[in-house]
């Protein structure tokens, strides 16, 4: 019903308002501006973001919101408050500095909240709800709108601290997926804006696994895609903060095309000079090959891919899952299913 989202978003965007003016005025947020002093955010930064704290108290947003006369039912299902065994709500984020998590014409949807130690869990997420699909949201996509058309691709990371800290060093094409696994919806919403991604996530084990399997997903959804990297156990905070905004660029402007980085990536992994690795690298290829659309582009890397393994091309596009028994790409590829840029309606 669309009464009750509007109802949604107006509770959201109470609590955003609440955590917001107890961020930049209350006493007990005193630590929450110290931290984001220590890690570089500015004023402007995090007006922009709408950061927000939500005090150590149990009631502070439930009380807020129960003056307000609105209703806890829905507060609840936005997982903003929880039902108490004896009645009444209590709040559920507590003693967090909060992301407001937004939409792409900027309504708050959702919060991301982090401990301001060491205390685990180090992050906790707003739930899925009616205004909020995971699937579908990237997280600074209304900040990054005008520079994703302007620019024609999307720098991926995982953070909300990365996604700030690149804004603030200028860098604005950006979302953030938040830790999650990117999903169709999310190309979609990329397609909508940008011909190109390109993937920055942290420079460990976790990262490189997310950049694998992002990779999968931009193949098989034909959407361009290059991979940024950074030095070891860095991400893109902490990089820019270390070594500063034109390094920054420097790394940007030597992503490796995906699959480049993929068949770089294997090449490492295993010992190509010995019959299993070359096996193992032609059957972790083969059937991604097969997923080039671009018929010069996959005979080109098959030939490649052939010549560092020391093979012959015939054997590689007939490994399983290769490119021997799949349809050829027809000569004019009709881009029917793609909407052209900017054409789509705003609303999602
Ligand atoms: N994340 C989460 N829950 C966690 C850990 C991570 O939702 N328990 C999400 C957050 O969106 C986080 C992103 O995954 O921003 C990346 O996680 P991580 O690299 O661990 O955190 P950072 O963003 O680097 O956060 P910080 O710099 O504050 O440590
Ligand atoms: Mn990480
Ligand atoms: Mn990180
Ligand atoms: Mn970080
Ligand atoms: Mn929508």
């Amino acid at each position: 019903r669309q009464d009750e989202r509007e109802e949604l978003y107006g509770i959201m965007d109470l609590a955003a308002r609440l955590y917001r003016e107890s961020l930049e005025r209350s006493e007990e947020a005193g630590t929450a501006r110290r931290y984001l002093e220590a890690r570089g955010v500015d004023r402007e930064t995090s007006e922009a973001y709408r950061l927000g704290f939500a005090p150590d108290r149990w009631d502070y947003l439930s009380r807020h919101l129960q003056h307000r006369k609105v209703s806890m039912e829905l507060a609840e299902r936005l997982g903003l408050v929880r039902r108490r065994e004896g009645g009444g709500y209590f709040d559920i984020f507590r003693n967090r500095l909060l992301f407001a998590i937004a939409d792409i014409h900027g309504r708050t949807i959702g919060f991301g909240g982090r401990v301001l130690d060491d205390s685990l869990p180090k992050y906790i997420n707003s739930p899925e709800s009616p205004i909020y699909h995971k699937s579908d949201v990237l997280f600074g996509v209304h900040l990054a709108k005008g520079a994703l058309r302007e620019q024609g691709s999307a720098i991926v990371v995982e953070g909300y601290f990365d996604h700030l800290a690149l804004y603030q060093a200028g860098v604005r094409n950006v979302v953030a997926t938040c830790g999650t696994a990117l999903t169709e919806g999310h190309v979609k919403l990329l397609r909508r804006y940008a011909g190109k991604a390109y993937t920055l996530f942290d420079a460990d084990s976790a990262g490189r696994k997310a950049t694998v399997r992002a990779i999968d997903l931009f193949l098989a959804e034909n959407f361009p895609a290059h991979v940024v990297e950074l030095t070891q156990g860095e991400d893109p905070d902490s990089f820019v903060k270390k070594e500063g905004a034109d390094a920054f660029r420097a790394r940007l402007a030597k992503a490796r095309p995906a699959f480049d980085f993929l068949f770089r990536d294997l090449l490492g992994q295993v010992n190509a000079g010995t019959v299993e690795g070359k096996v193992k690298v032609a059957d972790e290829l083969a059937p991604r090959l097969a997923k080039l659309v671009n018929p010069i582009e996959r005979e080109l890397y098959v030939k490649e891919i052939a010549r560092v393994l020391g093979i012959d091309v015939r054997s590689l596009l007939r490994t399983p899952g290769g490119t021997a028994g799949a349809r050829p790409a027809p000569l004019l590829r009709p881009p029917a299913e793609r909407r052209p840029r900017g054409a789509g309606p705003e609303e999602m």
